[in-house]
């Protein structure tokens, strides 16, 4: 493979021509990324559109196949070669939570911007690790994002702007929680259930999304858990060869394979309940598992503030609901705001109004905001980057210290360096 003659400063530095782009990890999230680096610029108008120069996986015809099929120039089973490929100016990081901190430093330590999956990391101790090594490459132009791919909902960014232009006043109330059904008892030990690969079950899985959509939404920060509750309701899981990594375990059920003659013990949450307090005084609470039958991705946020409150649940994505507290009170209702106008944040790239998106939309929408941000330019809405991410981090780490030590954790203790 040719070697990278550039300095990392011209690399990082450039603002024209096509962004080369490689990722690593081949299945549920690098089916979403493919579909969002393919589909980017033909919804935006890019000034650095992306070009799928590489993939990386772990078995060979399988990554073989899969650059073929989502539209890959090449593929390599050894992600470490994506390091001196000097057409790759960014990676994309879509792998187990234990494998962001080694892959992203390595990377952003070769030059590459780095684009990471959530949550930043397993651990906070690996996240820290990250920020320092995000530091180090932003003094050279090198940039980091991380997949927090809910933001790019038109209704969740219009909520937002909604908030930042004082429809709601003051805050007093942020209710989320993010539940789904695919973890009971008949779903094998996938890597989502082991605690040295994945840090944490569904509370780095789902409230991480959560914690950030409030963060992101009301502009505002967490200062403390006040309370936690983390339980593992299954505490063994079948061991079954080819399980797969995806939510739903695709590939293998305990239940129906010949193969689930073992079972090992699951070592992390299935689900974590927490309140918490924002800065400007609003109260919060989070919850987020994988055991809520009948929610198979029920992404929820109220928000109550004294003028006004929205509502979103993903499972109705292109909608926001909001009730404006200024009207006459005869005249007072929830409103369901179909957010497909192209005067909503993200809609007018894609279809008429009331033309559905979907799922990618997200991941397109965020894709196209990194190319943006590459290029010189700016992101429709606020991208988090690492620095931003670890935030998200910091009260992940304060539930689960909350829940474990039955006491009430202040975001300082945390976030030190
Ligand atoms: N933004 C979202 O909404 C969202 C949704 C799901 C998952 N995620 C995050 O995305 C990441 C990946 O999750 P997923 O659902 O795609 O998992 P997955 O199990 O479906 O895929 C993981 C991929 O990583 C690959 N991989 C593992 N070790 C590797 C190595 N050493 N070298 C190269 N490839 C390797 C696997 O082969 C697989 O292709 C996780 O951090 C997860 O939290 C985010």
């Amino acid at each position: 493979m040719a070697k990278d003659t550039r300095s990392k400063e011209t690399r990082t530095q450039q603002t024209t021509g096509p962004l080369g782009v490689a990722l690593i990890g081949t299945k549920f999230m690098g089916r979403a990324h493919s579909t969002a680096w393919g589909k980017a610029s033909q919804f935006f108008d890019l000034k650095r559109p992306p070009a799928m120069r590489c993939v990386a996986g772990r078995n060979p015809e399988e990554t073989c196949a899969f650059a073929t099929k989502w539209g890959w120039h090449n593929s390599t089973t050894n992600w470490k070669d994506l390091l001196s490929n000097p057409e790759i100016d960014l990676v994309d990081v879509s792998t187990p939570n234990n494998l962001h901190a080694e892959m992203s430093i390595a990377c952003l330590e070769a030059g590459k911007h780095v684009a990471c999956e959530k949550p930043l990391a397993g651990t906070l101790a690996d996240a820290k690790k990250m920020v320092l090594a995000a530091r180090a490459a932003a003094k050279k132009g090198v940039r980091t994002f991380v997949w927090y791919n809910y933001r790019r909902c038109p209704a969740v960014a219009l909520a937002h702007r909604l908030v930042r232009d004082g429809r709601l006043g003051r805050i007093f109330h942020v209710r989320a929680s993010y539940l789904q059904d695919w973890g009971g008892p008949d779903t094998p030990l996938l890597w989502r259930f082991q605690g040295d690969l994945a840090g944490s079950g569904a509370h780095g899985d789902l409230n991480a999304h959560i914690i950030d959509m409030a963060r992101f939404i009301t502009g505002d920060e967490v200062t403390e858990v006040v309370g936690a509750i983390e339980e593992t309701f299954v505490k063994e899981r079948a061991i079954v060869a080819n399980a797969g990594g995806e939510i739903s375990g695709k590939g293998a059920r305990a239940s129906s394979s010949s193969s689930a003659k073992k079972s090992g013990k699951s070592t992390v949450d299935d689900a974590v309940l927490f309140l918490a307090r924002f800065k400007q005084g609003a109260v919060a609470s989070f919850e987020a598992t994988r055991l809520a039958t009948g929610n198979q991705n029920r992404n929820n946020i109220e928000i109550n503030g004294e003028k006004g409150s929205i509502k979103f649940d993903f499972e109705r994505m292109n909608e926001l609901q909001w009730w404006d507290h200024t009207l006459d009170p005869k005249l007072r209702g929830w409103s369901r705001i179909m957010c497909t106008d192209g005067s909503h944040p993200y809609a007018g790239h894609y279809w008429p109004a009331a033309h559905l998106i979907g799922y990618e939309h997200s991941f397109i929408s965020e894709a196209a905001d990194i190319c943006a941000v590459v290029a010189g330019g700016a992101p429709i809405v606020a991208l988090p980057d690492f620095e931003d991410a670890y935030k998200t981090q910091c009260v992940l780490e304060a539930a689960i210290r909350s829940a474990r030590e039955r006491r009430p954790v202040p975001i300082r203790e945390l976030d030190k360096f």
